[in-house]
């Protein structure tokens, strides 16, 4: 089935801000993470049918430093301190994609920051 867009300014943020102040984002704005270890933001999303599942998250990195994030499904960190690396400046965003087994009907997907440079912004996660 094709993939379904959950824009980050609608998910629930903690410790993050939703800004407008970089350009190439989709919907509103993206979710500037505070720069904090456990800066997060979660989603809610729903899948037909129970497995694996493709989950893409678009990012931007304007640093030159990594800032990999924790990603958990229904409370279960199933790809750790996965990387989102350099993405050049604030307005380049890039997907990164990850494969995590999903039940079916309403899931959480979390990415939680886990160093104190916090997330890189984010624009959005699609399932
Ligand atoms: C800059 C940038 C923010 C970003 C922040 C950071 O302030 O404008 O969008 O979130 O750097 O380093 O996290
Ligand atoms: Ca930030």
């Amino acid at each position: 089935a094709a993939a379904t867009r959950y824009e980050a300014e609608s998910a629930t943020i903690s410790q993050g801000v939703v800004e407008s102040n970089h350009t190439g984002f989709s919907g509103t704005g993206f979710v500037n993470y505070d720069n904090v270890v456990g800066s997060s933001v979660q989603w809610s999303v729903t899948a037909a049918a129970a497995g694996a599942a493709t989950i893409v998250l678009r990012y931007a990195n304007g640093t030159t430093t990594n800032r990999p994030m924790d990603i958990a499904v229904n409370g279960t960190v199933v790809a750790a301190a996965t990387a989102f690396g350099s993405t050049t400046n604030w307005d380049t965003w890039q997907s990164k994609t990850i494969t995590a087994t999903l039940n079916a009907g309403t899931n959480t997907i979390r990415a939680t920051a886990t160093t104190a440079n916090g997330g890189p912004n984010v624009d959005w996660l699609s399932v």
